[in-house]
Parts: structure tokens; sequence; C-alpha cells
């Protein structure tokens, strides 16, 4: 299926008067639902969310009027309680999850007036990665990282070359004809972050992706998300892992009970 052309372009800060957009930093040039033309230069807004607000029942809210705006190139940790509200931001951000109220732009895309149709255009443009690893359980290492650029149309000389540099990057040269259930749990998660990155996508979400690995291991993982960071994409990692958080002095925004009460800079894990 050939992907849908761009069409209209609308200035982020343009088209809303409400005294809620007038308090918002200027935004991104953004398209409504439809793939951007134009990569965004170096250093411009990747992810802007202007008061979203998620509510699972009345007066259950999973998040509660979050802004925030994350720029390319950034490495930045999402962290918070169990039940703060993290899955349900990086569900949103990557497209998962409808939002209640609020605005949200991710990569160009206005992910609140994306279209039920349109959400796989949009997926395909970021990288994820499950505490899970969802890798497909009858392919071999090499097949489930290749998926990603079958699904993408890719051709098979791309395929064959990227294949390979992509798990030499996360560290799993040779080991392209196991199965899933012949690798320890970090090397599966490997296989899950080549998978992702191999598109070489803008951004890259990842929900607790040690949350199943020992300390030592979970750790490596961070270093491949680190390299991925130094290659230009932007990385939010959501995690509870205070070690870690306070390992990568990068970015933290933390949660409490859906709202954001800190954004630093240069953070720790404060809770
Ligand atoms: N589908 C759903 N239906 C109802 N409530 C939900 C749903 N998904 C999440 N919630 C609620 O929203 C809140 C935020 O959940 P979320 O999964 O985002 O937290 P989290 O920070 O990712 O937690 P964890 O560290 O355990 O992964 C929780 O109170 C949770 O119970
Ligand atoms: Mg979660």
């Amino acid at each position: 299926m050939a992907e849908p052309k761009p069409k209209t372009t609308i200035k982020l800060k343009a088209k809303d008067t409400s005294p809620k957009a007038q308090k918002s930093s200027s935004g991104p040039t953004v398209r409504t639902g439809r793939k951007p033309r134009a990569i965004p230069k170096k250093g411009e807004p990747l992810i802007v969310a202007e008061y979203l607000s998620k509510a699972f029942g009345k007066d259950a809210f999973a998040l509660d009027d979050v802004s925030l705006e994350i720029r390319e190139g950034e490495f930045v940790s999402l962290v918070g309680r169990s039940g703060a509200g993290k899955s349900t931001l990086t569900n949103m951000i990557i497209g998962e999850e409808r939002l209640t109220e609020g605005r949200l732009f991710v990569n160009g895309w206005n992910v609140s007036l994306l279209k039920r149709r349109h959400i796989p255009f949009f997926r395909r443009q970021i990288g994820v990665v499950f505490q899970d690893f969802k890798l497909l359980s009858r392919k071999t290492v090499f097949e489930n990282v290749a998926f990603a650029l079958v699904v993408r149309g890719a051709p098979h000389k791309q395929i064959m070359e990227d294949v390979p540099r992509m798990l030499a990057l996360v560290g799993l040269a040779g080991k392209e004809e196991r199965f899933p259930h012949e690798l320890s749990g970090g090397e599966k998660q490997r296989v899950a972050i080549a998978r992702a990155f191999v598109h070489r996508p803008k951004l890259l979400v990842a929900d607790e992706p040690t949350g199943n690995l020992d300390a030592l291991y979970a750790w490596e993982i961070i270093e491949v998300l680190l390299k991925i960071n130094e290659l230009g994409t932007t990385v939010l990692l959501a995690t509870h892992d205070r070690d870690i958080v306070n390992r990568l002095h990068r970015r933290v925004i933390t949660l409490d009970g859906g709202r954001l009460i800190r954004d630093q800079e240069v953070g720790e894990y404060v809770l």
C-alpha cells in the first residue's frame, strides 16, 4: 500500500487562541494526519505535548495536564512510581493510546488529530522497544530485524546490508541464525532494539526496556541506547530504575499521579 502524500501544513501557534494555547511556546511546523514532507532541522522540537490528559474513567486521570517539549537529539528519561502514567504517555506518543484532552505533536504529526488509517504510517517513523521484547518466536535474529525493513518495502540489497550492520551495532554479530529462545534476556532486548532502529527513526521510545534484566545487563542495554542517541536519534526512556537514571546524567522528567512534577536538564531520580 502506498503511503499517503502530505497535504495540509499548519503552524502550531497560528490556529489556537485559547488561553492554554497562548501560554505555550512556539511549536514546530506540523501537518494534519499526513506524512510530513520535510524533516525538522537538528535541535527542533520533536515531541510537543500541550495540556495532555487521559482519563480511563470518570475522574480517574492516568495523565493530568501534562505539557512538555522534547527536542531532536535529546536523551530523556521519563520516571515515576508504578502507576505514575509513564506508559500512558509513551503509548500516546507512539499513537497507541488516544488522548482525552490536550494536543500532541510528534515528528511533525498532529497525533491528537491522527486518523486511525494513518496510524501505521505514523508508527513506521518511530522506533519502539518494550519490556517484554515482543520478538517473533519462529523467526531468527536476522529475520526479526529484517522484518522491520520488509514491512517498509525495503529492497533486498538494503536488507542484506543494513541488518548485519545493525546487529553489529547492538553487539549481536554472529548470532544471526539463533532463534529468540536461544538468547539471554539482554540479547533478546538487543534484537528488539536493532529491529526498532534498523529503519533509522528520528525517535526511539523505550518503555522499561531493562525491566526484565539484571543490573549488569540492564546497563549494557542503556549503553546501546546511548550509542543510538549519539547517531542522532532522540531517545525517550521510561523507567523506574533509579541507578540507571542517576548514572545517565541526562534530562529527567518525573511524573507523579499523572502529573509532571519535575523536569530537570541534568537530573536525578528523586521520588
Ligand atoms: N487501560 C486502562 N484502563 C484503566 N486504567 C488504566 C489503563 N491503563 C492504565 N491505567 C491506569 O492509569 C494509571 C497510569 O498507568 P501507567 O501504566 O501509565 O503507569 P506506569 O507509570 O507506566 O506504571 P508502571 O511503572 O507500573 O509501568 C494507573 O493508575 C493505571 O491503573
Ligand atoms: Mg509502565
